[in-house]
Formats: C-alpha cells, sequence, structure tokens
C-alpha cells in the first residue's frame, strides 16, 4: 500500500507588488533583488486569508481529482502564518469548503510544512486510517514581515497549493517499469538553531506575573546567510540520502521541486548534485518565497502545465524555519 497524488490546485491573490514597488518603501533596487535572489515580483494579500486561499486551492484540486468535498477523509493544513490561533486553519478550510466528513488539523513546520504534511496524510493512509487526504501549504506572510526591513520584506509572498492524495491499495505500473506512488521520504529538524529565523508571536504573559510580559507584535526575524549556507548543504545531504533509501541515484529523477526561497540556492544544490538545472523548474520570479505554499504552487503550476508525465520520478525538497528539512521520493501517476 502506497499513497499517491491524484489533483493538485492552487491559489494567489491577485496584488501583484513588484520589485520597482519596493523601491518605494525601501532602500533596495530591483537589480539587487533580482541578483540576490531571482525574485521580480510576489502576489500580496488585500483580505484573503489563509484560510480562503488554502480553500480555493483545495476546491481545485477537488475538481482536479475528480472528487467531491464529502469524500475527503482528512484535512492537513501546513502553515505558520493563520490568521487566529483558535479554531485552526484546517477547520476553517474544512467549513468552507464543506467537506463535512473530514478530520482537520493544522501542522506547522514552516517552509518544509507542506512536505511534513504529506509525510503525515502518507503516513496515516500507510496505516489504513484514512483514505485519502487534502495536504495544503498556506501562507499569508505579508502580515508577518516588517514592511521596513528590506532584508526580509523582499523575500516573501502570499498564497496557497493543495494535494489531493489517495491510497494506492493496488500497484499500478507505468510503461517504463516504475510503479506509482510514494517511494522514500527523509525529514529532519534541528531545534538548536531556532534563532536563525523566528517569528514570535505571543510571549507568557497572565494576571499571575508580577511583571506583565506583554509585548508588541514583532516580525520576522533573519539570519539570512544562517539559512542559506544551512539550505545549501542540507538540501542536497537529504536529497541523497532519500535517493539512497529508494535504492536510485540522482540519475533516476526527472524533477527536482524545491522550495523557492532563492535561485541561488537552487542553483547551487544543482551544482552540488552535479544535475543540470533545467530539472530544477523555478518560479520564485513569480511569486517569491511562500514558505509552505511555494511546493505545492510549484507542483499545481507544473502539474497544469503539462510539464509532469505519468511515469515522472519527482523529488520534493523543502527546509525552513526550526531549522527544519526534508525530502521525497516518488512517481507520478
Ligand atoms: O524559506 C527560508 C527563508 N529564508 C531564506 O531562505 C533566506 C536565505 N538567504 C538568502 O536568500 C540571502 O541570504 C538573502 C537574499 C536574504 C540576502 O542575500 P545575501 O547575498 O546573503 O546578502 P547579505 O545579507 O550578505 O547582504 C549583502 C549586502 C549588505 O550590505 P553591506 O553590509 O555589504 O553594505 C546588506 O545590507 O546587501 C545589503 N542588503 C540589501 N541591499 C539592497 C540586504 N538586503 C538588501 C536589499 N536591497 N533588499
Amino acid at each position: 500500500m502506497t499513497s499517491r497524488i491524484t489533483g493538485t490546485g492552487s491559489a494567489l491573490p491577485e496584488k501583484r507588488v513588484t520589485n520597482i514597488d519596493l523601491q518605494e518603501l525601501v532602500e533596495t533596487s530591483d537589480e539587487w533583488i533580482r541578483e540576490r535572489t531571482g525574485i521580480v515580483e510576489r502576489r500580496i494579500s488585500t483580505g484573503d486569508t489563509v484560510a480562503d486561499l488554502s480553500a480555493k486551492a483545495c476546491e481545485r484540486a477537488l475538481q482536479a481529482a475528480g472528487k467531491t468535498a464529502q469524500e475527503v477523509e482528512l484535512i492537513l493544513v501546513a502553515t505558520c502564518s493563520p490568521e487566529m490561533l483558535l479554531p485552526c486553519c484546517a477547520c476553517q478550510v474544512q467549513d468552507q469548503i464543506g467537506a463535512v466528513n473530514a478530520v482537520a488539523f493544522d501542522l506547522n513546520a514552516a517552509c518544509s510544512g507542506f512536505l511534513f504534511a504529506l509525510n503525515t496524510a502518507h503516513a496515516y493512509i500507510q496505516a489504513g486510517l484514512y483514505n485519502n487526504a487534502l495536504v495544503v501549504g498556506g501562507e499569508v506572510l505579508s502580515k508577518l514581515v516588517d514592511w521596513k526591513d528590506r532584508s526580509t520584506c523582499i523575500l516573501f509572498g502570499d498564497g496557497a497549493g493543495a494535494a489531493y492524495v489517495e491510497a494506492s491499495t493496488q500497484d499500478i505500473w507505468c510503461p517504463n517499469g516504475r510503479r506509482v506512488g510514494m517511494e522514500s521520504m527523509v525529514q529532519g529538524s534541528d531545534g538548536t538553531r531556532a534563532n536563525v529565523l523566528s517569528c514570535v508571536q505571543r510571549t507568557v504573559h497572565n494576571a499571575f506575573l508580577e511583571q506583565s510580559n506583554k509585548e508588541e507584535f514583532q516580525y520576522i526575524q533573519m539570519d539570512g546567510q544562517e539559512v542559506y549556507k544551512f539550505a545549501i548543504k542540507q538540501v542536497p545531504t537529504c536529497i541523497l540520502e532519500a535517493l539512497d533509501k529508494a535504492g536510485l541515484t540522482t540519475e533516476d529523477v526527472d524533477l527536482f521541486i524545491l522550495h523557492q526561497a532563492n535561485e541561488r540556492i537552487i542553483e547551487s544544490v544543482a551544482r552540488r548534485l552535479k544535475t543540470a538545472l533545467s530539472k530544477f523548474p523555478m518560479n520564485i520570479d513569480k511569486v517569491g518565497n511562500m514558505s509552505s505554499a511555494t511546493i505545492p504552487v510549484l507542483l499545481d503550476e507544473l502539474n497544469r502545465s503539462g510539464a509532469i508525465k505519468q511515469g515522472d520520478r519527482i523529488v520534493l525538497s523543502g527546509f525552513g524555519a526550526g531549522l527544519t528539512y526534508g525530502a521525497d521520493v516518488f512517481v507520478w501517476g
């Protein structure tokens, strides 16, 4: 028994914010942002919540899979930017799409969130607890970003992507001899590196404290170079580990769909894996870094454009705050 993705969907806010627009806000330039990150524009919410975008992405994934909301058994929303602590975003999505029979909860592993949620869904399905799941990565990071901080505000964007994942009870063999479904997964966390990328929400604050700890709202804090160094080392390492677990090498892979944080990180990973950059599709120029939403939005874009074919072996890999990281290997179909 394995699991396979049978439908994808995504949703982006309508408002485009270009690098030129950002020149009005902070001391930066279109040239600097393009050269250092590969980003040209990003989408920014003018009112869409994480739940709104996630629900739209889910509806599109269901439509693509030919399923109804009533059939959904599990909804997992990976997000680090929900508008509400209670209820969880997944329950709001359940309500918006009318998935009355689903169990729904959130999961936060920052930019690795979608990958971790996909693995969680796979584990539940493999254990026989559920037959299907809507796995979502959704973020409205624009509310967590300090729009006066040029080192972070140029990077992030808002959006959501979803995948409908189903149990594959009978083996499906592709003409190229590959079996459809998940082949291996690697995930890891290093909680000692929390200060590299963080966003404090509420510190301890109650009626029994002598001194109130109530703090002003805080924005994303990041040591960009540390994240960069972590990513270019950890991403190729965990991809190789996941491939090794499946008895495969980089040559067996058709597409590497990586977390879109910086074009230079992806180029460096491709070099370290000694693999052509053409196997590393990117959309960071148009959407920036949408944390947990980047991988599913790119997956949906590639799926809808026909860039992914049945039998293709795909590697997904993400990294982010925590620090967290991971890689999955699966065959599409
Ligand atoms: O999903 C995970 C989330 N985070 C990431 O993935 C971030 C990973 N890190 C990165 O992508 C890169 O480190 C950044 C894009 C954040 C920064 O690029 P960098 O090449 O590491 O630049 P830097 O931080 O070393 O800064 C170089 C210079 C500095 O000026 P000085 O000290 O050399 O005079 C910065 O003050 O660039 C300056 N700078 C900027 N200049 C124009 C920093 N941000 C900007 C900016 N526009 N927006």
